[in-house]
C-alpha cells in the first residue's frame, strides 16, 4: 500500500484542521496516511513514505521554525527523497498575510530534494491556504490537493 505523511505544526488548531482533511481524503483514495505533528516525527522517517505533505501556520510570511528545523535536518539524506510526491498548506490570520509565500517556502525545500510537485489550475494554485480556521472553500482546496496527490503518487509508483 502506498504511504503518505501529513506532517504539520499548529499552535491553535487551524493548520491542524487542514491536515486532518487532507489525511481523510488520502485514506478515501486508498493510501495509508499518517498524521504527525512536527514533534512526533524525525526527518529520517520521511524515507519510509511515497508522498510527503507539510503544513504550517504563516509566521512572519514563512513556516514556523518547528517545521523548518525538520526540513533542515532532512539534509542528512539529501537526494534520497527524489521522485516522491509532495505538497504544502498553510493558515494565516490575514488575506495577503503571507500564506502563499509560506507554501512556496515549503515547496522550495521539496523541489530541492527532487520531489514531484503539481500545481492546481482551479483551486489554490500553490497549495491550500486558509484565513484562520479553514472554511468550506479552504477545505475544498485541501480535498483537491489530497485527491491530486493520491493520483500523482499512484502514477509515480507505476512508472
Ligand atoms: C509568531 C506568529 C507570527 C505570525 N505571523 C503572521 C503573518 O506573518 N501573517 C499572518 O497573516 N498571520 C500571522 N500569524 C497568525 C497565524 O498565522 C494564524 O493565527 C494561523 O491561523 C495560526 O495557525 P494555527 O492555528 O495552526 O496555529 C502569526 C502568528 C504568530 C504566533
Amino acid at each position: 500500500m502506498l504511504k503518505a505523511l501529513v506532517c504539520y505544526f499548529s499552535k491553535t488548531g487551524n493548520t491542524e484542521q487542514m491536515a486532518q482533511k487532507i489525511q481523510q481524503i488520502l485514506q478515501e483514495e486508498g493510501l495509508e496516511a499518517d498524521l504527525k505533528k512536527t514533534h512526533e516525527i524525525q526527518a529520517k522517517d520521511f524515507l519510509g513514505y511515497d508522498c510527503l505533505i507539510f503544513g504550517s501556520p504563516t509566521y512572519y510570511g514563512t513556516m514556523a521554525w518547528e517545521l523548518k528545523k525538520l526540513l533542515d535536518e532532512s539534509v542528512a539524506f539529501h537526494g534520497r527523497l527524489k521522485g516522491k510526491t509532495g505538497g504544502a498548506f498553510s493558515s494565516s490570520a490575514n488575506v495577503g498575510g503571507g500564506n502563499e509565500t509560506t507554501v512556496m517556502d515549503i515547496l522550495k525545500a521539496l523541489l530541492i530534494h527532487g520531489m514531484i510537485i503539481q500545481g492546481n489550475p482551479k483551486g489554490d494554485h500553490y497549495g491550500p491556504v486558509a484565513i484562520g480556521a479553514p472554511d468550506k472553500r479552504a477545505l475544498t482546496c485541501c480535498e483537491q490537493l489530497a485527491r491530486n496527490l493520491a493520483k500523482l503518487t499512484k502514477m509515480a509508483a507505476a512508472s
